[in-house]
């Protein structure tokens, strides 16, 4: 295995000091053609000192290798898409076979249908969906859904949340302390520019896990409003957690209130649990959002939820189009995913494994006396160095997270051979295919990093 550096010969893994020259190459020809190098803008990267990202070459199983042949195992999981793994032999086979009969009509095709089957049994509370091909556009038919459903425009969402990057929610997805407002009336800030004021002032903002504000906020507002939207578990926020009961009240208070409740379950979903965060927390949204592991590294998305918001879309009264919408390829490969994840233990392995990183995380770092928190469930989770180790409630505690001591505990994991999330803010991601070897090297990562940092 060749990895980054010499840290790594400790780890009885082969080493190379050298910084990644292939892909400093491959960044300045993409530079030449490609906006900023990259196709989305999560992807502006670095690679520790370097100015560059890497560029990955091949994946197998949890292991991935970038243009200089330097073999990483991976917890950035293509954000957690790659749930089985990379090139997981039954995915191939799947998407294999269906390659042989075709890969889009632009017609009803039957493995939509099965699929569909497949996520209304897997997912409590989902009795019809429509899919898309990304999240954001997913994102986009489940507002409209619920715009036409209660005869509403305006939307709430929380503060740091990410629902995607097109305008009906691209608003306060990181606002700077000069830019937030007051605690008790956040500003509605566009993510963007571009984005036009009016598609702004229908976006209300409130903060994360602070059932008092929100209150005041609906009873303001609450008549407004269409729908709050939210990640259940906030992947976009370095995994943080709702506190106890606030799921519960926020869904008593928007079937109070007559809001739909939307769960934004991209990450989440079929990753929490089986039926994501739905089932991990025993609640029913009105409406919800999948894709991500879904896919399993396919470009596939859904929305769907209750009957009577979804029959607006049955009977196109709620438009939703989309030339590539459940074609068979990426339909396949969803269906492979899913049954996959049913197989009793999968997804229980993957927590476990997630599970014994954290606590690796933790120990190191309380060994070391570094302060930080280690959120999440297994499945996915951060490290935040945060100020006194405090978890975060929500958003604006990120304000003073370490975000230098991240990206060096970050560059030190690229050098002993493990691949995670370059963002502070984001998680890392386990899949089925990750061993206990995988795991068990990772630990011993974990401490040398550590060590590092120190
Ligand atoms: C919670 C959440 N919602 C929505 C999106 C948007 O999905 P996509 O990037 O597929 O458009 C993301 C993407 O990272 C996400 O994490």
């Amino acid at each position: 295995m060749k990895t980054m550096a010499a840290a790594a010969s400790s780890l009885g893994l082969a080493a190379c000091n050298a910084p990644a020259e292939e892909s400093q190459r491959w960044f300045a020809r993409a530079r030449k053609v490609l906006a900023g190098g990259i196709s989305s803008s999560a992807r502006a990267t670095v690679t520790g000192p370097w100015p560059y990202p890497l560029y990955m070459t091949r994946g197998q199983g949890s292991h991935i290798w970038d243009a200089d042949g330097h073999e990483f195992i991976d917890y950035l999981l293509s954000y957690g898409a790659a749930i089985l793994g990379h090139a997981h032999p039954e995915l191939l086979a799947a998407v294999n076979a269906q390659l042989q009969r075709g890969t889009m009509f632009g017609t009803c095709n039957t493995v939509e249908v099965e699929l569909a089957e497949q996520i209304c049994r897997m997912v409590p509370g989902v009795e019809l969906v429509r899919f898309a091909n990304s999240g954001s556009e997913a994102i986009c038919g489940a507002i409209r859904a619920a715009r036409g459903y209660t005869g509403k425009t305006r939307v709430l969402k929380f503060e740091g949340h990410y629902h995607g990057w097109v305008d009906a929610l691209a608003v306060s997805n990181r606002p700077t302390v000069a830019e937030a407002g007051p605690l008790d009336a956040p500003i509605s800030q566009p993510h963007s520019r571009g984005i036009p004021s009016g598609v702004i002032q229908d976006v209300l903002i409130a903060p994360f896990n602070d059932r008092p504000r929100l209150e005041r906020i609906l009873q303001r507002h609450g008549g407004e409003l269409a729908a709050i939207i939210l990640e259940p578990v906030v992947a976009n926020n370095a995994c943080l957690a709702p506190e106890a009961g606030y799921l519960a009240w926020l869904r008593d208070e928007c079937t109070r209130r007559g809001i739909i409740l939307i769960f934004d379950e991209i990450v989440t979903g079929f990753r929490l649990a089986r039926g994501g965060a739905a089932e991990a927390f025993g609640l029913i949204p009105d409406l919800a959002i999948f894709s991500k592991a879904l896919g399993g590294g396919f470009a596939i998305s859904a929305f769907g939820g209750k009957q009577a918001i979804m029959q607006l879309v049955a009977a196109n009264r709620v438009k939703h189009g989309g030339t590539y919408n459940g074609n068979p390829l990426c339909a396949a490969a969803a269906l492979c995913t899913l049954r996959q994840l049913e197989r009793p233990g999968v997804l229980e392995t993957i927590h476990q494994h997630g599970r014994t990183c954290m606590e690796a995380l933790r120990r190191a770092m309380h060994d070391r006396g570094i302060p930080c928190a280690v959120q999440g469930n297994g499945a996915m989770f951060q490290v935040v160095f945060s100020r006194d180790g405090r978890p975060l409630r929500h958003y604006r505690d990120l304000w003073d997270v370490d975000v230098k001591r991240y990206a060096a505990f970050r560059h030190a994991l690229l050098q002993t051979g493990v691949h995670v999330n370059a963002s502070p803010t984001a998680c890392w991601f386990i899949s089925a295919s990750h061993s206990s070897d995988d795991v068990a090297v990772t630990v011993e990562a974990i401490e040398s990093a550590t060590q590092a940092i120190g």
